[in-house]
């Protein structure tokens, strides 16, 4: 439809950083889960295939380098943007803050999944976006931490006890299993499987969205630009289709292996 008109949801940044996380969270997954269920069937073709046991560690090693500079990253770009003045970072409708309204949200969300009330009125992020924007910072805390400690383990045991690196390995590789587990699951149904969105929501790779959706889908925050008069200059063109079929083709490639790690899971954890 060339007539229809496109609001411009994620810059260049954020779409790059979220590409980044992708790509090194999905790599960590598939290098890490040949190590922890090294006794499955499917661990050592897995492993073989990608070089061996022992280049398996190393690859899993560069993705945790590159997730944790990317995760600095992120935190740096937020840092400076505060410092530039935008408060609306932190708190307030367009942040990613957990705020009071969003258990308000939450409580008529679930009134209206059980036909209780009328659907609610959604600003900039949901709650269940927010949520998804929290778990990777603890997640970063957790797994990133225990991972340090299982790469350098000279340094941490000059100041932590031996069993210390016990409970990290133990957690390090439960931490991650939830991680994919939430991903694939909620992440992937919330973001790409539910109705309307099936099979991908594109606005990650895109960074845009049809005027009517954002009407739709974010009533608020669309209210709010269109009083400002804030909205003409988020009018963006429709995406390039040559760029949103290989972003199409990289998103289902993605959501392929994140699928199969989570059945080569249920697989290991049933015939353990
Ligand atoms: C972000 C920073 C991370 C660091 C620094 C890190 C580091 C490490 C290290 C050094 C090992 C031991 C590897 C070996 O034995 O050769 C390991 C194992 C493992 N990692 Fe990570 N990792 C990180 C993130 C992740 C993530 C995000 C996942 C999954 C989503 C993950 C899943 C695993 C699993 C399942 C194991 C095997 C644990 C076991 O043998 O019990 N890691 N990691």
């Amino acid at each position: 439809m060339a007539d229809r008109r496109y609001v411009r949801r994620f810059g260049r940044s954020e779409r790059l950083q979220h590409l980044v996380l992708l790509v090194t969270f999905l790599g960590l997954a598939a290098t890490g889960l040949p190590l922890l269920f090294s006794d499955a069937a499917w661990a050592r073709p897995m492993a073989q295939l990608l070089g061996g046991f022992g280049v398996t560690g190393t690859l899993h090693r560069i993705f945790a380098a590159s997730l944790i500079a990317v995760s600095l990253v992120h935190v740096s770009w937020i840092a400076l943007r505060v410092l530039r003045g935008e408060r609306g970072v932190l708190w307030g409708p367009t942040s990613l803050v957990p705020q009071p309204r969003d258990l308000v949200e939450l409580y008529r969300h679930v009134r209206w999944f059980l036909w209780r009330g009328p659907k609610p009125a959604f600003d900039r992020y949901t709650y269940w976006e927010k949520f998804d924007y929290l778990a990777v910072f603890w997640g970063m805390v957790i797994i990133g931490g225990s991972g340090l400690m299982l790469w350098f383990p000279e340094f941490f045991a000059r100041f932590l006890p031996g069993w210390a690196f016990n409970v990290a390995l133990l957690v390090h590789g439960e931490e991650a299993l939830l991680a994919v587990g939430f991903i694939v699951t909620i992440h992937f149904f919330n973001s790409h499987m539910r109705p309307r969105k099936f099979p991908m929501d594109m606005v990650m790779f895109t960074g845009v969205v049809p005027e009517e959706e954002y009407a739709r889908e974010r009533p608020l925050e669309y209210a709010r630009l269109k009083s400002k008069a804030a909205l003409e200059a988020l009018l963006a063109p429709p995406p390039d289709p040559r760029f949103e079929r290989r972003a199409r083709l990289g998103g289902g490639v993605a959501i392929a292996v994140g699928l199969m790690l989570f059945v080569l899971i249920v697989v290991a954890s049933l015939t353990r």
